[in-house]
């Protein structure tokens, strides 16, 4: 037993009152977050600024009092620490530079890797030591396939169809490149784990973009390898798997990846996910973030039928996807008070 309730619930146990969390729980949501990031200049300045992201991780849970951190930063640092470059267009999302080919591929390196990315470890030392013993810190990277399309698009997309086109067209190119972020990933959350993240969360959020057997071989496999090289290491460090989008392959994605637990987008049903996957499965999610974004009654309703579907098993509340950034700080209060409420 674990003095974290989200330990407890991702090894298996049922708990009265779900613990919470929500992604995006620290962004522009916040006028905190906002205050330190104008500071910071660019978001990426703030993600590699230790003293800075350990203030913004902890923000949420000094406002809301939810039961977790997450690790302020980004998927994207691993292209970067990689060699991509990376920059933020503000109101645009992310850009890199595409790789299409052999040469883009080949001029990734891991040699610098963790000197790049010492300023996020470094924030979560800092997040640890400043983090009441029974909250959680939950670091992150993001899942192969996802980091992937982007490197590969170089922006965001619906589709992302330049990263399916290589990975239907030129397969050898892709498993290079797949095999190049799978490790440097694995290395990124073994540090993350090394320097006091209790929980790590893997993020496929494009998951749902691939075929049954894409998903497999891209999404699923992947997962399993990297949360084999984590427990080989840190066998008391669960991990969350969250393949969004990812429709009925969630089955394969639960039964092979050996995840602790299992985030639900939005989309999915829950009373099948939890009679699919088993009542001793711990499940995270699924509010929908526009939810949250309405508050009121449509919440509280949206809130109680999640729980009622949900908590007959180990089970973390949280939304389907991150948060919306127009969310009043209030809906948000509104949804840790109804919840402790409901069960208390
Ligand atoms: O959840 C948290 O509070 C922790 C921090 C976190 C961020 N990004 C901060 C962020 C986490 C866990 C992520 C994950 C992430 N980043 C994902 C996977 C989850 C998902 O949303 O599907 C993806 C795909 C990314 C890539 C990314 N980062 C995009 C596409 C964008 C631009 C979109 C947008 O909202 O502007 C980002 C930027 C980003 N990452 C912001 C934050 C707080 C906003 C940047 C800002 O402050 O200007």
């Amino acid at each position: 037993m674990s003095n974290q309730l989200i330990k407890n619930v991702l090894s298996g146990e049922l708990a009265p009152i779900p613990p919470i969390w929500l992604m995006r729980q620290a962004g522009r949501y916040l006028p905190e977050y906002r205050a330190l990031r104008a500071k910071a200049g660019s978001f990426l300045d703030l993600c590699y600024a230790p003293e800075m992201a350990a203030e913004v991780t902890l923000q949420p849970v000094t406002r809301f009092d939810m039961d977790a951190a997450i690790l302020f930063s980004d998927i994207l640092v691993i292209p970067h620490a990689l060699g991509q470059d990376l920059r933020f267009a503000e109101g645009e999302g992310p850009r890199l530079p595409p790789i299409r080919d052999r040469a883009g591929i080949d001029s990734l390196s891991e040699d610098g890797l963790h000197a790049r990315l010492a300023p996020v470890y470094e924030t979560v030392t800092r997040v640890r030591a400043a983090l009441p013993a029974h909250k959680t810190l939950i670091g992150f990277a993001g899942a192969p396939w996802t980091v992937a399309c982007y490197m590969i698009e170089g922006r965001g997309s619906k589709d992302f169809e330049a990263a399916k086109t290589m990975m239907f067209g030129a397969p050898d190119l892709f498993d290079a490149l797949m095999q190049k972020v799978e490790a440097a990933t694995i290395a990124y959350l073994l540090q993350q784990a090394k320097h006091g993240a209790d929980v790590l969360q893997l993020f496929d959020s494009w998951s749902g973009l691939l075929d049954p057997l894409s998903f497999d071989r891209y999404v699923t496999v992947p997962a399993a390898r990297i949360r084999a090289a984590v427990k080989a290491q840190y066998p008391d460090v669960p991990m969350i798997g969250f393949a969004r989008g990812a429709g009925a392959s969630l089955i394969g994605y639960a039964a092979k990846s050996g995840m602790d637990g299992f985030g639900l987008d939005t989309q999915v049903d829950r009373k099948w996910a939890r009679a699919a996957l088993g009542p001793k499965v711990c499940l995270q999610g699924n509010l929908d973030p526009a939810a949250l974004l309405a508050g009121g009654k449509a919440l509280t309703g949206h809130i109680d039928a999640i729980c009622d579907a949900l908590d007959t098993g180990p089970f973390i509340f949280n939304l389907g996807h991150g948060i919306i950034k127009e969310t009043p700080p209030e809906h948000v209060a509104q949804l840790v008070t109804h919840i402790r409420a409901r069960t208390a």
